[in-house]
């Protein structure tokens, strides 16, 4: 039995939390969209062909933003393939997976679908196998009211108001060599900058996201981003920033002490950005859109494309990656788990119905609960060595303060019960705080579609509060939410 304590001080404000850090992505690719949001024949389906039970399952989650439609797809995508009458829309090869997109799911049904989960939408431009005027295109066809050529256009196939969608990615990892159309940095920071200025001319009050490093992994990282920003600073709000972390034969303490790497990722993209900045004497402060996050499990091969079945374990990882996301709440203003439905996602759907995968949970957590103020947590714990990571601290935790009170995460990394003491020194805490968490015998126990409800969240009985100092114990690698 290991002891840690954790402090927490309304002082300790890092920054209050843009909500956009519990955005998600769907993406034109295995059955996100045809076969999971999208499914005509489906016993649920809308008039639209929308799954109503895939939108109740979205709505719980409550996420305010979700980037489409790509991802690899975005790079090879004529958006104009996906608009207007269906019976008109040309079949294509796909490129980057390797399969036919039918088009019979484009922009407008997306944007439509959005409003109906009561999401943002996060649109990707093309700039692998386009540039910047098709880029600026997609901006009149979706932003501009009416009067011109495109956002006539747009009215004439059915949609009146314009979509005014505020957040536009300037394409998708154009760093990565499987990319279509991927560039240098300087060669991609160029046709960037020209599409950011066409596209901000086109509606002024868009934000941009320029492609940073597809992970902390790749080769070029650093010299990619800086050289991107060098071409692109002055036009765009946010630089991206990818990372999943998957299994390759690691123990559970060490799967789950890899958010020390995403740790080290943030804080190094961030003085990337701010030595840009430097360099150019400017006032502005480039921020992150950390567009693709999750655990993926790239070597388990399925029959469909990114189709995954997550642990309890990878749940926990999860959580302490949204843990990471709060604590850099002050730089990371936009971030995507990737994706939503089917591919690497929290819900999974099958002809008949559908499941919430054990990663549902902690987002869904963190989505409902870790809206308000990021407070810094103080923790004295016990630390641990793998061959992968040295000073592992067994508790990865933050706090979130808003108008219901004060909600502290904290992933239990160990394999050891944790007996905590949470010290609030300048909040009153309540006599009924509450402990809600995610713990198993078995590490790698699953949600199935015929044991859908083996993983879910159970509430921890014995949770006290003595003289304002709340007692409880974290369960050998849990997920805790612990509120008062
Ligand atoms: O999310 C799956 C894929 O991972 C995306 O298409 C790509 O951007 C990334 O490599």
């Amino acid at each position: 039995m290991s002891k840690a304590k954790i402090t927490i001080n309304k002082n300790y404000a890092i920054s209050k939390i843009d909500d956009r850090i519990y955005g998600s992505f769907i993406e034109h690719l295995g059955r996100a969209v045809y076969g999971g949001i999208y499914q005509p024949d489906h016993k649920s389906a809308d008039k639209n062909g929308f799954r109503t039970d895939v939108i109740e399952l979205v709505k719980e989650l409550n996420i305010p933003l979700i980037r489409y439609p790509g991802g690899n797809f975005v790079s090879g995508y004529n958006w104009e393939d996906g608009v207007g009458p269906v019976e008109n829309r040309p079949k294509r090869k796909e490129l980057a997976w390797g399969c036919v997109e039918p088009n019979t799911f484009g922009t407008n049904e997306f944007a439509l679908w959005a409003k109906k989960v009561n999401a943002d939408v996060m649109m990707a431009v093309n700039l692998g196998t386009k540039g910047p005027d098709d880029a600026k295109n997609l901006v009149e066809y979706c932003n501009c009211p009416s009067g011109t050529y495109l956002s006539d256009l747009r009215i004439k196939h059915g949609v009146k108001e314009p979509h005014n969608i505020k957040l536009w990615c300037l394409g998708n990892e154009m760093d990565g060599q499987w990319q279509i159309g991927h560039k240098t940095a300087y060669e991609y920071g160029r046709v960037a900058c020209e599409a950011a200025k066409l596209m901000k001319w086109t509606d002024p009050s868009i934000e941009l996201v320029a492609c940073g490093s597809s992970g902390y992994g790749m080769n070029t990282f650093a010299s990619w981003d800086s050289e991107v920003l060098d071409e692109t600073y002055d036009l765009v709000d946010y630089i991206s920033m990818h990372q999943y972390y998957g299994k390759n034969k690691m123990s559970t303490p060490a799967f789950l002490a890899q958010t020390l790497d995403m740790e080290e990722y943030i804080k190094r993209t961030v003085a990337i950005c701010d030595y840009v900045g430097a360099k150019k004497k400017s006032r502005k402060k480039i921020n992150i859109s950390f567009d693709e996050w999750n655990v993926w499990e790239m070597a388990d091969a399925h029959d469909e494309l990114l189709r995954q079945i997550y642990t309890f374990e990878s749940a926990v990882l999860v959580g302490s990656m949204l843990i990471s996301l709060i604590r850099h709440s002050d730089r990371v203003k936009v971030a995507c788990q990737a994706q939503l439905v089917n591919v690497i996602a929290p819900i999974l759907t099958n002809n008949d119905t559908l499941i919430k995968q054990t990663i549902f949970y902690p987002y869904l957590h963190a989505s409902l609960f870790g809206r308000g103020t990021a407070l810094q947590t103080l923790v004295e714990c016990d630390k641990y060595e793998c061959p992968e990571y040295t000073d592992v601290p067994y508790i990865d935790s933050i706090a979130v303060e808003n108008n219901s009170g004060v909600t502290v995460f904290a992933v239990n990394r160990s394999n050891e019960e944790v007996t905590l003491e949470l010290k609030s020194e300048n909040y009153k805490c309540a006599n009924n705080p509450a402990h809600t968490a995610m713990y198993e015998t078995d590490n790698f126990a699953v949600n199935t579609f015929d044991t859908p409800l083996n993983i879910q969240p159970k509430n921890i009985t014995g949770i006290i509060n003595e003289n304002n100092i709340i007692k409880t114990k974290l369960n050998p690698v849990s997920w805790n939410v612990i509120q008062f």
